[in-house]
């Protein structure tokens, strides 16, 4: 009995293990499958030639003649990821090959069945998401090497070169750069639930100095990837069907549903970290930022979702630091949220760099792009933000964090 009453005094704590989250790799696929068994070798023969059938516009008529594969033989949740990833891939190729020109209205039923199925397998929308492009598309070139650029490549590519190369690696650096961030997050939440101060400040500087590392690791973005190429060439092959002008009605999937359907595009907005990192500072964005940044975890895997959920039941940080005595708390805590703030300025100056330097110099023609820069998302971010005044809105509601 006097054992039953301490274990309920006990408070649960909070793991990684629980929401399958890596230790090593957080959010990302630790060491994600590359290859599918042989039945399954229509969808790995497209999917690794994606570039070339598209620049050749050959992609269509290749999927068109696709056999129809059942998604049974899928064993395992590595397999599953990798079969999402090549079939969003080869959708997107599929809707985006000719630009904005001549959009297929219908997704084909050898495409769109399995990719729906494999998609409710696994909680994910049937379309490209952040889980795909970045959290599952990565292998190291020397398997004993670092998990550094220049030893990492992607499993499946677009049009774009060592650009669209670079624009998903260093995104999953960032997402590495991470961990020790999601690590400590974790701690920081279980010295609440312990009301343990100094575990609380150590947990804080460490989160601090992840998010610092984060934006170390964006800024390789300007060593990796041209601004002409992102906008140009990269940028459609991410873009969704819904908020898109290009393709107001969304888009059948055969077989699936006689309505099209619509969905966003895949968006580093669909990071868990940016959200978890959020909900444990008790930052509150505006009500338009929040409806879509919510919207956005429904294009993430449903166990990060989940973590997401439990960090918002949680005693709240903030409440914490605003009952306790000490200084030194406080100022590890703002320096969180300003570190925070900083990596998002950071952001919003890539994103002008992207997308505005990205758009003149394409418009100058200094480019020899094969369909021409996608005009209905000018101003209008893959996941359909009009992104500027978004971005910086919650840039600014991070500052107004802090403590005075
Ligand atoms: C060339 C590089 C990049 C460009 C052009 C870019 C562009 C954008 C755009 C347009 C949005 C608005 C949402 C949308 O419509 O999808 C956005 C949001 C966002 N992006 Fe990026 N992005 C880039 C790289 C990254 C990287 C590497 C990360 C970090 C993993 C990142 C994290 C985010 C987050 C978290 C949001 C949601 C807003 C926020 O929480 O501050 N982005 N990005």
């Amino acid at each position: 009995m006097e054992t039953q009453n301490m274990n309920l005094k006990k408070p649960m704590l909070f793991t990684l293990e629980k929401f399958h989250i890596s230790e090593d790799y957080g959010f990302i696929l630790p060491d994600p499958l590359q290859e599918l068994s042989h039945y399954y070798m229509p969808w790995m023969e497209i999917a690794s030639n994606l570039p070339l059938m598209i620049e050749n516009h050959e992609l269509r008529v290749r999927v068109d003649t696709m056999p129809l594969l059942s998604c049974h033989f899928l064993k395992g949740h590595r397999e599953q990821y990798l079969a999402h990833l090549l079939l969003s891939c080869i959708t997107m190729g599929y809707v985006w090959q000719e630009g904005e020109k001549h959009i297929p209205k219908v997704l084909p039923r050898n495409l769109a069945l399995p990719f729906v199925e494999i998609s409710r397998t696994l909680g994910l929308p049937p379309i490209l998401v952040h889980s795909d492009l970045v959290l599952t598309n990565w292998k190291k070139k020397d398997p004993n090497g670092p998990l550094e650029i220049r030893n990492l490549d992607t499993i499946v590519s677009f049009p774009g070169g060592e650009s669209l190369k670079g624009f998903v690696l260093v995104t999953l650096l960032v997402e590495k750069a991470a961990v020790p961030g999601i690590k400590a997050l974790v701690k920081a939440i279980n010295a609440i639930l312990q009301s343990n101060e100094d575990v609380l400040l150590q947990a804080l500087q460490q989160l601090r100095t992840s998010i610092d590392e984060m934006a170390k690791a964006l800024r390789q973005m300007h060593d990796y990837v041209d601004p002409a190429i992102f906008y140009a060439v990269i940028r459609i092959f991410l873009s969704g069907w819904q908020d898109n002008p290009a393709i107001p009605d969304g888009l059948i999937y055969e077989g699936v549903s006689e309505e099209p359907l619509k969905y966003s595009g895949g968006s580093a907005a669909q990071s868990t970290v940016f959200h978890a990192f959020d909900e444990l500072l008790g930052v509150c964005h505006s009500k338009e930022s929040t409806t879509f940044l919510h919207r956005m975890r429904e294009y993430m895997p449903p166990s990060h979702r989940a973590f997401l959920e439990e960090i918002h039941s949680a005693p709240s940080l903030k409440e914490f630091i605003l009952s306790s005595r000490s200084c030194l708390l406080h100022e590890a805590y703002n320096q969180c949220v300003k570190a925070l703030a900083e990596l998002r300025s950071h952001h919003i100056n890539i994103v002008a760099k992207y997308l505005l330097t990205g758009a003149a110099k394409a418009k100058d023609g200094g480019l020899d792009c094969l369909t021409g820069p996608p005009q209905a998302l000018a101003e209008k971010g893959t996941g359909g933000t009009v992104v500027f005044s978004f971005l910086k809105s919650v840039r600014n509601t991070t500052l107004e964090g802090i403590i005075d």
